[in-house]
């Protein structure tokens, strides 16, 4: 069967968008982003679509973009999941476009850093059952791109910090975790609505709702009953 490809491509960030069609043989590939190395290796050979992969295994995150208007992993969406042989590819909205389908996701990891979310230096980790869960976080970016309170450069960091404070809080014993909690509280809690667009788009399979009641039990609760119980 056919498939064609809508791509929407850019040159560099400086310059206009256009949209580049190519039809191939869908027989040939299983999934997105097999059917963009070949569209590259025989179609485009000359000016080949630029995007990311490490892995094509969805352990590495980098081919986050949008398929068909939703943010998804190229190496996991598969050609037969759609009825339509036309399939649109574009590079998530939320984060600045370097080139084609490749965007700048350093925000992810600049909110990480300001987060602190790193062990402390004598804090021995007790890996538990959340933690598992949490610690699958690809750090794509699709959760971001559809978070109604996410924006690149804000106080509020969206559900890619999420996971990585859920882990650190649940590994820590409290006295680690306390630093953790308060930037949890600040840079998450506060700012999230709870409208849970980010709950089923993982393609990592994470229940953010899951791992948000879990924290907000840990660092907003228990930390509120703590102070009731001082005063
Ligand atoms: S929580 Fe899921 S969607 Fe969000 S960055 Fe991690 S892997 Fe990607
Ligand atoms: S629940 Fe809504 S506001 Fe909170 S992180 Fe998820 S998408 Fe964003
Ligand atoms: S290439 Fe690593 S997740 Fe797709």
């Amino acid at each position: 069967m056919e498939v064609t490809f809508d791509i929407l491509r850019r040159r560099s960030a400086a310059e206009k968008p256009f949209i580049q069609t190519v039809t191939i043989d869908g027989g040939r590939c299983a999934t997105v982003a097999e059917a963009l190395d070949l569209i590259n290796a025989e179609e485009l050979a000359d000016d080949p679509i630029q995007w990311e992969r490490s892995c094509k295994q969805k352990k590495c995150g980098a081919c986050a973009m949008l398929i068909n208007g939703r943010p998804r992993l190229a190496c996991d969406t598969k050609l037969s999941e759609f009825r339509k042989s036309r399939i649109e590819l574009a590079p998530l909205k939320k984060f600045p476009v370097v080139r084609d389908l490749i965007v700048d996701r350093k925000v992810i990891f600049d909110d990480l850093q300001k987060l602190g979310a790193w062990l402390d230096e004598n804090a021995e980790a007790d890996i538990c059952g959340i933690s598992y869960e949490a610690s699958r976080c690809l750090q794509c970016g699709c959760c971001l791109e559809v978070c109604p309170n996410f924006y690149p450069g804000g106080e509020f960091y969206g559900a890619s910090v999420l996971s990585v404070s859920s882990r650190l809080a649940a590994e820590t014993p409290a006295e680690y975790s306390k630093r953790i909690y308060g930037a949890y509280n600040e840079h998450f809690y506060r700012g999230c609505g709870k409208s849970l667009s980010c709950k089923d788009i993982c393609p990592a399979g994470i229940d953010t709702e899951r791992l948000m009641v879990n924290s907000n039990a840990a660092a907003v609760w228990k930390r509120g009953k703590r102070k009731k119980d001082r005063q």
